[in-house]
């Protein structure tokens, strides 16, 4: 049945200025550069896509066992396996941006120098947007370092914002900081246009058989189901938070939602937490259909219920 006046849901979201057919981003990490899932779904249907992440060199990765799966869960220790952006922009991007969905760059380094030089070339690439990673927990140097003190946080985001001025910047923080409203609000004043959570959780597991740890790195992220009501609890903490003075010129800056979204009702959830957007990762693994299942389970609940627009969906007050 139609409502008066209701003309069908509009899944169109703006985020710092970039325009997203639908709220459903396939996760960084977990969609390589986009054409590995060409033919397994409709690429074109997702709102957007975030590349594994970036750095200036080429990485080999973490050695041993790199995944490892939990009870509702997955811990995964990559350790940034990536090709260098230069490799990136030359051989996968034009690719990657054929492909229809918004292109955000997922960058990460070793230190001050290797994010600032990797957001330079970014800079001057066609990627719409950069999402900054200072929350990986898979690396020894570099990645969530920056990412637990407000200072520390504070200090890179404006490095990279400084180097890569011309896209919108996304600063994507890690549940594992202490005080993550501290290093949210370090962030934004420090130019971030908006902010993604939750990376992964750093994890441990032990092999009993053979008494050693499974991973050669100690720790691991966890990622997947397991963590979703923590990852929308902080979404919900974080939205409130930044509410507060000092806001970022007196608006909400735009989050988008992540951790364990396996089924349209999580993708709602996090909405309603006061989600922008929605990210995507382990579960897409499983079934990589499932983001395309998201759009449409959003659509019909909205259509289902009158809602014309993603933003009407929080149950959230300005
Ligand atoms: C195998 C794997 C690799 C990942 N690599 C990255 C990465 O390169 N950069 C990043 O910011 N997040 C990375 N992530 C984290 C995800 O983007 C996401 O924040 C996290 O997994 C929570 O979402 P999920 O529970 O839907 O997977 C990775 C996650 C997994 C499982």
């Amino acid at each position: 049945m139609k409502t008066a006046g209701f003309d069908g849901p509009d899944l169109s979201v703006s985020i710092a200025g970039v325009r997203f057919r639908n709220p459903v981003i396939a996760a960084s990490g977990t969609f390589g550069y986009g054409s590995e899932y060409e033919g397994l779904l409709d690429i074109a249907e997702l709102g957007g896509i975030c590349t594994k992440g970036l750095t200036l060199k080429p990485r080999r990765g973490n050695s041993g066992v790199r995944i490892h799966e939990t009870p509702s869960g997955l811990m995964n220790s990559i350790g940034l396996e990536n090709p260098g952006i230069p490799a990136f922009l030359e051989r996968e991007l034009p690719r990657l941006r054929s492909l229809g969905p918004v292109v955000i760059a997922n960058l990460s380094g070793s230190d001050r120098d290797e994010y600032t030089g990797g957001a330079a070339l970014l800079d001057t690439s066609s990627v719409d947007m950069i999402e900054l990673n200072i929350s990986c927990p898979n690396v020894k140097a570099g990645g969530m370092q920056f990412g637990l003190e407000p200072a520390a946080a504070a200090e890179l985001t404006a490095a990279v914002r400084k180097a890569a001025a011309r896209k919108p910047l996304i600063v994507k923080l890690s549940p594992n900081a202490p005080d993550l409203a501290g290093v949210a609000r370090a962030c934004v004043n420090a130019g971030a246009d908006a902010l993604s959570l939750v990376n992964t959780f750093q994890a441990l597991a032990i092999d009993i058989g053979r008494r050693r740890l499974v991973f050669d790195n100690t720790t691991a992220g966890l990622s997947g189901p397991a963590i979703r009501p923590l990852a929308l609890r902080m979404v919900w903490e974080l939205w409130e938070a930044l509410r507060e003075p000092p806001a970022h010129k007196g608006t909400l800056v735009p989050i988008v939602g992540m951790g364990g979204i396996a089924s349209p009702e999580d993708a709602l959830e996090f909405l309603m937490a006061g989600a922008a957007a929605v990210e995507v990762g382990s579960a897409t693994f499983a079934h990589p259909r499932l983001m395309n299942e998201i759009t449409a389970g959003i659509a019909d609940y909205m259509a289902g219920r009158g809602i014309a627009a993603v933003g009407e969906l929080s149950i959230r007050k300005r």
